[in-house]
């Protein structure tokens, strides 16, 4: 049976990634550092497994790391998607801010496959990175969380770079906004209309079609795709001058 490890798969993108890999027939490793809702999502999910860890720090990583080698033997798929948002302007972002951006965003990326690769190049597996739009154009208020997603659509190509001759692959996804606790704790009304606006399909993308991007990448059926970046957005990526007043309804 196949084995994937999410990260922040205790609520948002996480959890519906973990619950579509469980529909495709594959073992979840849920990884998450909020013991509490970890331990409520995976009540009642059938080949699911647990583990607090909080992917910023080494040695939690590398416990988690090996207890899951040791339940499930192999790891097939990595989803690094925890991940934190914090949106204020530069001045305000002072250095603490920063770092815990980072350390999350960035270095559990880092800590999380550097631990994993190993299992992966057994399997000949896939690591899948979540990023954001916010890595793929700037914008105000995102001076942490923008650079860090950007950083890592960047390791991302490292790591496709680097682990082809194993015939591990490395992609990365770049969610547009959508409903999820993070979400709701940055987005105000005035932002989530202007979303609506700028995006080409008129919406917030769901958790459920995020994850439908991720488990592909994942699966033998994107066996020749590495190093890419898609993004799911609702085509905002794609419009530079998408003014809504240049729409013909
Ligand atoms: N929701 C959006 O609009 C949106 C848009 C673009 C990108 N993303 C990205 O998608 C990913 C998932 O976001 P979401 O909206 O589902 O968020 P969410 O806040 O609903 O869930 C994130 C989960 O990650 C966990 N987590 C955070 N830091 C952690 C750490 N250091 N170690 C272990 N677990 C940790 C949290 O406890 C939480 O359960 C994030 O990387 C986010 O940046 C989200």
């Amino acid at each position: 049976m196949k084995t994937a490890i999410v990260t922040g798969a205790a609520r948002g993108i996480g959890l519906a990634t973990t619950k579509l890999f469980l529909a495709e027939g594959w073992r979840v490793a849920m990884i998450d550092r909020d013991a509490p809702a970890l331990m409520d999502a995976a009540q009642g999910l059938d080949h699911a497994r647990p583990i607090i860890c909080d992917v910023s720090v080494p040695e939690q990583v590398n416990a988690m790391t090996a207890e899951v080698a040791k339940a499930f033997g192999q790891v097939d798929a990595l989803v690094n998607n925890a991940g934190v948002a914090d949106f204020r302007p530069l001045q305000d972002t002072d250095f603490a801010i920063w770092r815990e951006v980072m350390a999350t965003n960035l270095d559990g990326v880092f800590l999380t496959s550097q631990a994993v690769i190993p299992h992966l190049k057994e399997t000949r597996g896939a690591i899948v990175n979540i990023a954001s739009i916010s890595g793929l154009r700037a914008s105000t208020l995102r001076v942490a969380y923008g650079t860090s997603k950007a950083a890592v659509i960047h390791l991302t190509r490292q790591q496709a770079a680097e682990l082809g001759e194993w015939g591990v692959r490395a992609n990365c996804v770049a969610p547009g906004p959508v409903d999820t606790k993070l979400a709701l704790a940055v987005h105000s009304p005035e932002i989530r209309a202007a979303y609506h606006d700028a995006i080409p399909l008129n919406r917030y993308g769901t958790e459920h079609e995020i994850a439908q991007t991720i488990v592909f990448l994942c699966l033998d059926k994107a066996s020749y795709v590495t190093g890419q970046v898609i993004a799911a957005d609702g085509g905002f990526d794609a419009v530079g001058v998408g003014l809504p007043a240049l729409r013909s309804r």
